[in-house]
């Protein structure tokens, strides 16, 4: 895994391998970007509805880009249109009902907003639909088959199907449909200018913490997630060949409607992120035409500064006290390199997170508590309506 500034972690990919696969440098988080470089560009989000997607689909298009946002939430989509061109003014946002496990409905999606689209092709793709319900993998069932006998049942992988299959069949399409995209480049410009590349061939793929690191209980969760991780470092080595831009992010528990009530109360006390550093994140990647093969991993904004042992990891910064080095920030670098290194990054990042729950002690776990209790009577009022 490459450093991020600050992280300090010596890349071992070497410079010629990483010319030549067009990889850009570790992301400057200190250089600014506009989401104005999105303007007039297409724009297809899976999962588009809710969360990320939609936080993304409403700063996309408020910055004058076309999004089509597909999705199985048929109510939340239509909403998230009219809301949003009623708030933008920017009527080039359509929903279209799109499940991402079904390769017609994928297909028809793309197909519907390449027709929609005023350039008539798609310059990002966002393959972000994704789901994390109870995962019984560990609990087998048994069924009587035609025979009367006890036998186990086919496990439910829904969780794989969505999370896995359903961004193989996106990043599938894109690698059909970006390279259609009329007066894009087939070639990755040596000197990209993100003011001036009026079209894109831009694929992100959003994984997870999980795609670093197991998450108990959730087996299907990581196993879809590393396959993610696993798409992009296998796709980033060679999409330059047809002028593709890969980039990935990856994040931590962030307050969206996927984590559910029992998550919030095993991570009480401890922090979670939030979707705006997410969606900063992704805009960058997306608007900034010079990021090439870079993952981001998105967790709780924390003070931060590189630890005094010379390790190269960094430390939780509880109080500034004209301490040097001191950065606030919630976007990391991440699965750029190789795993020896990704390793050494979660053991560091988990540890911050360990040092911020004994930071915030027990009146940060009670708070979360009570939060986790009024999600869980909210959807179950909701549910209930
Ligand atoms: N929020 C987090 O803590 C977190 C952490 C890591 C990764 N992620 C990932 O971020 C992505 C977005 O999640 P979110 O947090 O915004 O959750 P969310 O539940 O708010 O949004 C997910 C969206 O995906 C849609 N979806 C589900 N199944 C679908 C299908 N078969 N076809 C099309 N759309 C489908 C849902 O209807 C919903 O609109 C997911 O891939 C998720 O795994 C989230």
């Amino acid at each position: 895994m490459a450093s991020a500034p600050g992280l300090a972690m010596p890349s071992t990919t070497p410079q010629p391998l990483r010319e030549y696969i067009h990889q850009s440098l570790p992301v400057d988080f200190t250089i600014p970007y506009s989401t104005s470089w999105l303007k007039s560009k297409t724009i297809v989000v899976t999962g588009g509805a809710s969360g990320f997607g939609a936080g993304f689909c409403r700063d996309w298009a408020a910055a004058g880009a076309n999004v089509f946002v597909g999705d199985i939430n048929d109510h939340a989509g239509e909403a998230l249109v009219q809301e949003v061109r009623k708030t933008t003014g920017n009527q080039n946002i359509h929903y279209i009902h799109c499940d991402v496990t079904d390769w017609d409905s994928q297909v028809g999606f793309f197909k519907k907003a390449v027709e929609l689209s005023p350039n008539k092709g798609i310059d990002v793709v966002v393959a972000n639909a994704g789901i994390a319900t109870t995962d019984t993998f560990m609990i087998p069932t048994t069924q009587k088959n035609a025979e009367g006998e006890e036998v186990p049942r086919k496990p439910n992988l829904k969780i794989v199907d969505v999370n896995l299959l359903g961004v193989l069949y996106t990043a599938h399409l894109a690698f059909y449909h970006l390279p259609k995209n009329p007066d894009s480049s087939a070639t990755l410009s040596p000197n990209p200018d993100p003011e001036k590349d009026a079209r894109d061939r831009c694929l992100i793929l959003v994984g997870s913490m999980a795609s670093l690191c197991g998450i108990p209980g959730q087996a299907q969760y990581g196993v879809a997630k590393h396959g993610v991780l696993g798409l992009f470092r296998s796709l980033r080595s060679t999409s330059f060949a047809l002028g593709v831009r890969l980039n990935m992010i990856c994040p931590y528990f962030i307050d969206t409607p996927i984590v559910p009530a029992l998550a919030r109360s095993l991570l009480a006390g401890g922090a979670m992120g939030k979707p705006e550093d997410v969606i900063d994140a992704a805009s960058r990647l997306v608007s900034d035409t010079r990021i090439r093969g870079r993952g981001l991993v998105v967790g709780p904004k924390v003070k931060v500064r590189p630890k005094e042992d010379g390790s190269g990891q960094m430390e939780l910064v509880e109080k500034d006290e004209g301490k040097k080095d001191v950065q606030e920030r919630a976007v990391w670098e991440a699965c750029v390199d190789d795993f020896e290194q990704s390793d050494t990054f979660s053991r560091n990042f988990v540890g911050l997170l360990t040092a911020v729950t004994a930071a915030r002690g027990w009146a940060g776990w009670a708070g979360d508590m009570l939060a986790a209790v009024r999600h869980a009577i909210v959807n179950r009022q909701l549910v209930k309506r």
